[in-house]
């Protein structure tokens, strides 16, 4: 899917696309640096889109890792779905974010060991980015990380209220450029 697909797309739903563009792969490769592979059971992202994040994981990860992919928008749904459905042990939900406890359990999955979110908090209802981060606590490992992009600090106390540790670095290489909140 090209750029002006996603723009499209975005020209539908701006809350919950929350981007013109997808993430860049300098984006994508800082999102996902960190996570030590060989100890992830089970990988959950939040909003693939696209798949720029998908494709890191899956580039990085272990055989037998859990990969469990939330889209809610139809058309990224299918995007996503034809470019990874058919891979080992990935699985591509059409739903929200709000479901990772039932979806974990469908797939065989205790809890997640780190979850990567292209969520925008900036723009969905407050309501909705609440449920989200109160469903993520509840079934991300103890320690686990919890890592997302977002353009602006504006969410950060909200994240805040979630997790005690949140390290933030910049990565300019990216239309905006986005600030990467590590979380713990
Ligand atoms: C900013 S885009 C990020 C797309 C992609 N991860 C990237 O970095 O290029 C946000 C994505 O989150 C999806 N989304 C928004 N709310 C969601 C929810 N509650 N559950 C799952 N996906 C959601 C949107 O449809 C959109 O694809």
């Amino acid at each position: 899917m090209g750029n002006m697909s996603f723009l499209k797309q975005y020209i539908f739903k701006p809350r919950t696309v929350g981007a013109v563009l997808p993430s860049s792969k300098y984006l994508a490769a800082r999102m996902v640096n960190g996570i030590n592979f060989a100890q992830v059971k089970c990988v959950v992202e939040y909003g693939g889109g696209t798949g720029v994040l998908t494709a890191e994981i899956l580039r990085k990860r272990q055989p037998g890792t859990v990969v469990i992919v939330f889209e809610m928008n139809n058309t990224f749904y299918n995007v996503l779905n034809d470019k990874y459905g058919h891979e080992a042990d990935v699985y591509i939900v059409n739903d929200s974010a709000m479901h990772i406890g039932q979806k974990l359990q469908e797939y065989g999955a205790q809890c997640a060991d780190c979850v990567i979110s292209g969520l925008p908090f900036a723009s969905l209802p407050q309501e909705v980015s609440f449920n989200i981060l109160t469903e993520t606590k509840k079934h991300l490992k103890p320690g686990g990380a919890f890592i997302t992009f977002q353009y602006t600090l504006l969410k950060k106390d909200l994240i805040g209220q979630f997790f005690e540790h949140i390290d933030i670095v910049r990565e300019m290489r990216n239309v905006p450029p986005a600030y990467v909140l590590r979380c713990r």
